[in-house]
């Protein structure tokens, strides 16, 4: 896959546009129907591939029903130091989750049945390799005894990315690496030097490649030039909540985490509130919003600079990493990205409004706005397009038809309005066929099979994670910081 793939022409996004009041649901039905005929391709010409996951905490199983829903994959191996998920991914491969694995119901409702969009022979023969497959606590023994094992997602902590994710690929297996890529960059360059030298497929976790959202807001700036040239982007994750996970007196005797390289369990559980181990919200949420922003300017940042502090979250967290981040990044050309990502307001969700001379987009991973400039002339099919008002009542074109007015999730739950999808597993992310996570994992094992490079591969990781590491020190050293070519290449 391109970064085109599933992309609406200029032509018949137009030809769309012109049908009317269901503008933007005619371009983005037109999408989906080209993504549906390619997924019906690949599911005819699906051979078997065996896989392994190492690391079953929440991604890692989210991953892994992802890659079981395509057909031909099957479950050969898991591998988690922590038991319970451990048994929760040995249990999503068998299709025999219970209450046990995930106690809340709609998460458990969402790991039933996964194998049901397959032919029953295909489910039939995953089943049988899923009920034989193994689990290990160590990734090292399980690469070395699952022979047949072609492939891996690794979903373990970002501290571990580049050696496990180096290791299968030495051991010869195809990786599916979560992102952010890897910690620093000396590591991001050795993933990345084997990842390209390798001619294995290395795909990482920026899945929203695939999302429609994202792919129809670039055709809207680049085909249809709602904005004219970018002179400016703003991107933003707000959250209201602790990453903190309870660590109970049992789960502290579960296992010794000394030995699997942490200081205690609670480092194990919490691995994210610890720079040891983590890289904090520019490497949890801001690289997905880097990727994009990196994507849509055809471009990486040159220099950053930036204020982030652990300020609300000292006690509870109990952590050393930033609650709340706010960078502003140089793009070539003038462009600068102002970032902020804080866990104490969830007003506005999550987002990015690209702003030009013409006018301004705004993507999410849930739809999307288009806010003309008042100078600009309206477009043809402008008159027709669904509009709504955004949080400040300013009259805009919804970019998601359906149910919800669109993007800014914060601001239209406080009113109440209704909110397709959302960032549990469950609910209507399950009944969409297309969406991204799923298209990621199905394209993984297609690129597999077709001997293809993937479209979110090293290179495209290292974009994303460079300028994410360097913020961090800028905030760190709170200076400006200049990010030279030489980082974005290995
Ligand atoms: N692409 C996305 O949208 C997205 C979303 C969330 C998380 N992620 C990424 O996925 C990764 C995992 O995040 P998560 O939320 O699932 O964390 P998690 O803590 O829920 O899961 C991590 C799992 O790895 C296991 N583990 C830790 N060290 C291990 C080791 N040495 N060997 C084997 N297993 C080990 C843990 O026991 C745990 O089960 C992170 O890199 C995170 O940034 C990506």
């Amino acid at each position: 896959m391109t970064d085109d793939r599933g992309t609406l022409g200029r032509r018949s996004f137009l030809k769309a546009s012109a049908a009317g009041s269901a503008t933007f649901a005619a371009a983005l039905e037109s999408l989906r129907a080209e993504q549906a005929k390619e997924g019906e391709t690949a599911a005819r010409d699906a051979r078997p591939i065996r896989i392994a996951i190492i690391g079953c905490g929440n991604m890692g199983c989210g991953d892994l029903a992802q890659a079981l829903k395509a057909p031909g994959v099957c479950l050969q191996a898991a591998c988690d130091v922590w038991p319970p998920n451990l048994e929760a991914g040995l249990a999503i491969g068998r299709d025999e989750v219970t209450a046990k694995h995930f106690p809340d119901e709609r998460i458990l409702k969402y790991y039933q049945g996964i194998y049901g969009g397959r032919s029953e022979k295909d489910r039939a023969e995953a089943l049988k390799v899923a009920k034989a497959a193994k689990g290990y606590a160590d990734y090292r023994e399980m690469l070395e005894k699952a022979k047949d094992v072609e492939a891996v997602i690794v979903a373990t902590p970002l501290h571990t990315h580049c050696e496990i994710a180096s290791a299968c690929i030495k051991a010869g297996r195809h990786v599916y690496c979560e992102k952010m890529m890897a910690k620093t960059i000396e590591e991001c360059h050795s993933l990345g030097k084997l990842a390209r030298d390798s001619g294995l497929v290395v795909q990482f976790g920026h899945q929203q490649h695939w999302n429609v959202w994202y792919t129809l807001g670039n055709k809207l700036i680049h085909n249809d030039k709602i904005c004219g040239p970018i002179t400016h982007v703003r991107a933003w994750w707000n959250r209201n909540g602790s990453w903190l996970r309870a660590v109970s007196e049992e789960d502290v005797k579960l296992i010794d985490a000394t030995k699997c390289g942490y200081k205690d369990v609670n480092q194990l559980r919490n691995w994210r509130l610890f720079w040891e181990t983590s890289g904090g919200l520019m490497a949890e949420l801001a690289c997905h919003q880097i990727d994009i922003v990196n994507w849509y300017l055809a471009g990486v940042p040159t220099a950053v600079v930036g204020m982030g502090g652990l300020d609300f979250h000292k006690s509870d967290w109990g952590g050393d990493v930033f609650d709340n981040v706010q960078c502003i990044f140089e793009y070539p050309g003038g462009v600068k990205l102002t970032y902020q990502s804080i866990s104490t307001n969830s007003y506005d969700g999550q987002g990015e409004q690209f702003m030009g001379p013409e006018g301004t987009v705004i993507v999410s991973r849930k739809g999307g706005f288009i806010y003309r400039e008042p100078k600009t002339a309206a477009l043809g099919w402008q008159q027709h397009a669904k509009t709504t008002k955004n949080a400040k009542g300013q009259t805009v074109i919804a970019m998601k038809a359906g149910s919800s007015p669109g993007l800014l999730g914060g601001a239209n739950k406080q009113k109440g309005q209704a909110i397709k999808g959302d960032d549990k597993k469950g609910g209507d992310k399950e009944k969409d066929p297309y969406h991204d996570y799923r298209l990621a994992l199905g394209d993984w094992a297609d690129c597999i099979r077709e001997k293809r490079q993937p479209a979110a591969n090293w290179e495209m990781a290292l974009r994303a994670a460079v300028p994410c590491i360097m913020a961090n020190e800028a905030m760190r050293k709170k200076a400006y910081v200049e990010i030279g070519a030489e980082l974005y290449t290995v």
